[in-house]
C-alpha cells in the first residue's frame, strides 16, 4: 500500500529543529525557528502567565469540548485586541473571530474557507517570505505566486517593485501580507507605504489576508497592530491571522485565532457558518488551556499591564542583541556594513548569507539558521553572540 509513497524534504524551518536535536556540538545554538529565548537561553515562561495559570488552577473547570470556534472570552478578547474594544467594527458586530491552533492553523481555516468562496483566484505571497505561506495555501488547492518585495542588492524594500506587482494581479487575487516584522527579511513598510499598498489592493478589488505572527516585537501592541486600523478605515473588508505562540511565548499550546471583517452582522454570521464547518472538519473544535490563560491574562487589567511589560522586555533584548551581534561581527574583522541588522525589526535577520554559508554555519560550527540566510536574533545571548558573531565571519 505504501510504497509508492515518497520521502518528503524535511520542513526548511521545524526540520532544522529536529537536525539541531540530534546534533552533539557542544557549542550548537538554534537560531532557525522563530522562538524567543531569555539571556539565560531558557524558553521563558511569563509570570503573567504562570499568575493566570495559578488563577485558573485555584478554580479548576472541567475539560468538556469547546465550541467549534474556540471559547468565547478568549475570541472577544481577540477581537478587542487586533480591531480595538471601542472600534466600530467590533462594536458593529461584523468581525468574526475564531481560536485556531496558531497563526499557522488561522491561516489554514482562513485558506480553507477562501479555497471555496474563490476557487479560481491565485494567493500572492511575498518574495521571499515565510516557507510555509506557499505550502498552506498550495495544500489548500491554491496556485502560488510571488509578490516583489525585497531588494538584496539594496537591502530593502523594493516598493516599486511590489506596487507593480499588485497593479497586475488580477481581481480577486488573495494577498498575504505581512502585518509587521516581515518574516524573514525583518524590512516592514512605512505607513506611507502602507496606505499606497491599501490603496492598490482597494482599486484591484484584491482580498487582503493579513498575518500578523508578531505583533509587539517592533515597536509595541498599538504600533504593529495599527496596519489593521488602516485596513478598517479604507473600507475594506479581509482576513488577519494572529497568534500568541511568540507574544505570550506559549508555542507549544497553539494559541491563535482567524478574523474575518466583514459587510454587517449578517455576512458575519454567515462567515462565522462556514468557517466552523472548516474548523469541525479538521480537527472539530480547539483545545481549552491556551485559550483561557491569554483570555484571563487580556480581560485582567493587572496581568494584561504586567504580559505587555513582559513583551516589552523580550522586545528590548532582541534589540541589545542585535546590536551585540554587529558589535561582534565587527569584533571578529568583519569590515563590510553590517548596520542593516540593527534596521531589521522583529525576531529574525536576514543576513544575506548564501545556503552554502549557511550548511557551512551549521556543520562546522553547530550554529543554525535558515537555508534562506535568515537567523533567529530572539534565541541570541550574551553567552552565545561572540560565538555565532565568529561563526558567520568565518563563513562570509
Ligand atoms: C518561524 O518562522 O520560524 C516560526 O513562525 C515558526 C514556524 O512555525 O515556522
Amino acid at each position: 500500500l505504501f510504497s509508492a509513497v515518497a520521502l518528503a524534504p524535511r520542513d526548511p524551518i521545524l526540520g532544522l529543529s529536529e537536525q539541531f536535536a540530534a546534533d552533539t556540538n557542544p557549542n550548537k545554538v538554534n537560531l532557525g525557528v522563530g522562538v524567543y529565548f531569555d539571556e539565560n537561553g531558557k524558553l521563558p515562561l511569563l509570570d503573567a502567565v504562570r499568575k493566570a495559570e495559578a488563577a485558573l488552577q485555584a478554580n479548576p473547570k472541567p475539560r468538556g469540548y469547546l465550541p467549534i470556534d474556540g471559547l468565547g472570552s478568549y475570541d472577544q478578547n481577540v477581537k478587542e485586541l487586533v480591531f480595538g474594544k471601542t472600534s466600530e467594527p467590533v462594536t458593529s458586530g461584523r468581525v468574526v473571530t475564531v481560536q485556531a491552533l496558531g497563526g499557522t492553523g488561522g491561516l489554514k481555516v482562513g485558506a480553507d474557507f477562501l479555497k471555496q468562496l474563490l476557487p479560481d483566484s491565485k494567493v500572492l505571497i511575498s518574495n521571499p517570505s515565510w516557507e510555509n505561506h506557499r505550502a498552506i495555501f498550495t495544500q489548500a488547492g491554491f496556485e502560488v505566486g510571488t509578490y516583489t518585495y525585497y531588494d538584496a542588492a539594496r537591502r530593502a524594500i523594493d516598493f516599486e517593485g511590489l506596487k507593480a506587482d499588485l497593479e497586475r494581479a488580477e481581481q480577486g487575487t488573495i494577498v498575504i501580507l505581512h502585518a509587521c516584522c516581515h518574516n524573514p527579511t525583518g524590512y516592514d513598510l512605512t505607513p506611507a507605504q502602507w496606505d499606497e499598498i491599501i490603496a492598490i489592493v482597494k482599486a484591484r478589488q484584491l482580498t487582503p489576508f493579513l498575518d500578523m505572527a508578531y505583533q509587539g516585537f517592533s515597536q509595541g501592541l498599538a504600533e504593529d497592530g495599527a496596519v489593521v486600523g488602516k485596513f478598517v478605515a479604507a473600507g475594506l473588508t479581509f482576513l488577519v491571522s494572529t497568534s500568541f505562540s511568540k507574544s505570550f511565548s506559549l508555542y507549544g499550546e497553539r494559541v491563535g485565532a482567524l478574523s474575518v471583517l466583514t459587510q454587517d452582522k449578517q455576512e458575519a454570521a454567515r462567515v462565522l457558518s462556514q468557517l466552523k464547518v472548516k474548523v469541525r472538519t479538521n480537527y472539530s473544535n480547539p483545545p481549552t488551556h491556551g485559550a483561557a490563560v491569554v483570555s484571563h491574562v487580556l480581560a485582567d487589567a493587572e496581568l494584561r499591564a504586567l504580559w505587555e511589560e513582559e513583551l516589552g522586555e523580550m522586545r528590548t533584548r532582541i534589540k541589545a542583541m542585535r546590536q551585540k551581534l554587529v558589535d561582534g561581527l565587527k569584533a571578529a574583522g568583519v569590515s563590510q556594513d553590517v548596520s542593516y541588522i540593527t534596521t531589521q525589526v522583529g525576531m529574525f535577520s536576514y543576513s544575506g548569507l548564501t545556503k552554502e554559508e549557511m550548511v557551512r554555519l551549521r556543520e562546522e560550527f553547530g550554529v543554525y539558521g535558515t537555508d534562506s540566510g535568515r537567523i533567529c536574533v530572539a534565541a541570541l545571548n550574551s553567552n552565545n553572540v561572540d560565538y555565532v558573531a565568529q561563526a558567520i565571519a568565518k563563513v562570509m
